[in-house]
């Protein structure tokens, strides 16, 4: 009995081992991280971010596109109540503009113009989003997520990569704060 209880805790460690492995190999991890966001963020190919703002957050190719090297210029910045909110409890500013953000990202503008609703995020102190924000679900992204999907990235690990990647072209320094 005790063989087989260790020849199955074996197993366990050596499949867990050379699944990490495989993970380090291809530097990949299933949590947020700056790196898998700026993979995803960079991927060539119809409406990735890197086509529609550019690989430094702006001068993309489409001109309405939000500046992601300012985010102070962004609707979620005003929505949250602006300067004098981030000013005041920076950390729960952040906190609230990271959520709003997530979302936008994974639903894409005209979903999040219609589900969002949350306390303190304020619409009528911005306007509803350009339904070209397709975040996520731009055909790029979408087949980025497709192949990730099976290594364990969800949705969300990749949206939250994705902020850990923006704070890298926020020229203004309040996304790191
Ligand atoms: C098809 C073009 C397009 C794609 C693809 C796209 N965006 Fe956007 N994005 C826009 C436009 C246009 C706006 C401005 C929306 C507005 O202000 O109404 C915007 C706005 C934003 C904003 C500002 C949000 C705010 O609160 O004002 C962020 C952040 C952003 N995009 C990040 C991304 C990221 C990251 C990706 C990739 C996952 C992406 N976008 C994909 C066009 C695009």
């Amino acid at each position: 009995m005790r063989k087989i209880l260790a020849k199955v805790m074996n197993s366990f460690f050596f499949t867990a081992t050379l699944g990490f492995c495989l993970v380090s190999v291809q530097g990949f991890s299933a949590s947020p991280s700056a790196k898998t966001g700026a993979g995803l963020y960079n991927t060539k190919g119809a409406n990735s971010c890197l086509f529609c703002h550019g690989i430094t957050g702006e001068g993309g190719n489409v001109k309405d596109a939000a500046d992601l090297s300012q985010p102070k210029t962004w609707k979620a910045w005003a929505a949250l109540g602006g300067d004098a909110a981030f000013a005041k409890d920076k950390k729960a500013f952040l906190a609230a503009l990271k959520k709003a953000s997530v979302d936008l990202l994974i639903t894409g503008a005209i979903r999040h113009n219609a589900s969002y609703k949350e306390a303190g995020f304020d619409w009528s102190k911005t306007k509803k989003y350009n339904a070209q924000m397709m975040g996520l679900t731009g055909t790029a992204s979408a087949a980025w997520l497709k192949k990730y999907k099976e290594k364990g990235v969800t949705p969300e690990i990749a949206a939250e990569s994705i902020w850990l990647h923006l704070a890298t072209l926020d020229k203004q320094g309040v996304l790191s704060e």
